[in-house]
């Protein structure tokens, strides 16, 4: 088992520099198998997820070569069986973006059905599987909970109106239309600057993707795509994260290696609670030299502020002036963290999907848990803040997502280490 310590106080200073975005490449990487032939991708995060999704992509019989730490280049032209059985897709959710992938290439996917949410709620998939049966595919979910989709003649354009916002259905759609035949039309589409990646990863290998960051995409698709080179956008939760921690902790810290554009909803809250966030081509210089002010926000689809961001923001929130409100408006449950950070010492009234979180003078450091990939991000930037030693246990959560993330603190003057703490004396400290 594996725990992060951290004596929390120091104040943070230096540079750091972002990886490239999880939730990009694990779109990405799966849309690697419309292409005929290999095709490379640069600046992938080293995290767990992407791991999980190459092996993923192995076990079908896609060629996988690592180039370099941050390389790799993909071949599905080797797809010897279109199945992903639950073993696999349980350990990462992004995974059901392969029914888009295999359904759009080979025309048919048995994919398991992906597990519950580590939110504590359901996620539903309902509109990606609307957007395949407008597509034209057959979608049944049979025995073991596997999604069977089938397009015999294959895939045909359609117009496709989303109920919800969803990242998730506007990239599968995406990826099952590129190779349809005929015009495809997304409305009310997701617009994260991932959506953007993808469609320039696609239209790099020869997709013809246009409108993605608005509401509505058009497809027209191409009989192939061919091989190319691809470099993936930096993480702009993975950046926002870091300036979150700069607002807890104080000090300054240049946020290097990002697309200043795609944080403007979270450097505009760090100014309304006293940050100063001066920005440049590619990096933002995020001090906290003063005290932290309340202020609310409202999570919402981009480009409003981010839910991937509510956890680390409400934890520098902890430490401001006043009471501050957050509405979470894109998932309904999404605070399992905050009884974490009530242990230490944080004041936080949750009712649904509101939390009223009142500003402590400090927090003191407790064992704590990263419930989830950004909860575990909260507890981390929870410690580095507080009075004394902090352990975050669970840290398998945080590295689904995060590259080095510990090394990255160190880097900017944090007191904190990964402990690998054997089995029997992790259960020994959970008995007593
Ligand atoms: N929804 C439906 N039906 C669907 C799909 C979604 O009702 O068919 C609802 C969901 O229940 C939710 C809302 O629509 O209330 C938005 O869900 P969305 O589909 O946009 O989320 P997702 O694609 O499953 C991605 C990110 C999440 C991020 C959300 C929202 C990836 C791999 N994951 O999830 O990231 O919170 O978008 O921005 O891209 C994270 O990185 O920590 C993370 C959880």
């Amino acid at each position: 088992m594996t725990k992060y310590i951290i004596n929390g106080g120091n104040r943070l200073n230096g540079e750091v520099s972002i990886s490239g975005a999880k939730n990009a490449a694990v779109a990405i990487i799966p849309a690697a198998l419309l292409v005929d032939g290999p095709c490379r991708i640069e600046n992938v995060p080293k995290i767990i997820d992407v791991t999980l999704q190459l092996e993923i992509l192995r076990e079908l019989g896609a060629h996988i070569r690592l180039l370099n730490s941050t390389t790799v280049e993909v071949n599905g032209d080797y797809i010897a069986e279109a199945k992903v059985p639950y073993e696999l897709m349980r350990r990462i959710r992004a995974s059901y973006y392969l029914i888009g992938a295999l359904l759009g290439r080979y025309h048919h996917a048995e994919v398991a059905m992906p597990g519950g949410c580590n939110f504590g709620g359901i996620r539903p998939i309902d509109q990606h599987i609307k957007g395949f049966k407008a597509l034209g595919a057959q979608v049944e979910i049979r025995e073991g909970g596997y999604i069977h989709a089938d397009a015999p003649n294959g895939l045909t354009g359609a117009h496709i109106y989303f109920d919800v916002v969803s990242v998730g259905a506007t990239i599968n759609i995406m990826l099952a239309a590129v190779l349809a035949k005929g015009q495809t039309i997304i409305e009310n589409c997701a617009k994260e600057p991932h959506i953007v990646d993808l469609a320039n990863f696609l239209n790099s290998m020869g997709a013809d993707v246009k409108g993605a960051g608005t509401d509505v995409i058009k497809i027209r698709g191409v009989r192939r795509l061919r091989g190319g080179m691809y470099s993936i956008i930096p993480d702009q939760i993975e950046a926002g994260t870091f300036m979150a921690a700069v607002a807890a902790c104080g000090g300054q810290v240049l946020v290097k290696n990002i697309i200043p554009k795609h944080l403007e909803c979270i450097t505009a809250k760090l100014k309304e609670m006293g940050v100063e966030v001066a920005e440049y081509d590619d990096a933002v210089l995020v001090t906290r030299s003063g005290k932290l002010r309340k202020t609310n926000l409202k999570t919402l689809p981009y480009p409003g502020f981010p839910t991937d961001m509510q956890p680390q923001l409400a934890t520098a929130l902890c430490l401001a002036d006043g009471t501050s409100i957050i509405t979470e408006g894109v998932w309904d449950n999404r605070y399992r963290y905050t009884e974490e950070l009530a242990r230490m010492g944080a004041s936080i009234h949750v009712d649904g999907k509101i939390a009223v979180v009142e500003g402590v003078r400090e927090l003191t450091a407790a064992p704590v848990r990263a419930l989830d990939l950004r909860a575990g991000a909260a507890m981390v930037i929870a410690g580095l803040a507080a009075r004394g030693v902090t352990q975050v246990e669970q840290v398998t959560n945080i590295e689904r997502g995060y590259e080095n993330l510990v090394e990255k603190f160190v880097s900017l003057g944090a007191d904190m280490y990964r402990a690998e703490i054997p089995e029997a004396e992790a259960a020994m400290g959970a008995a007593q």
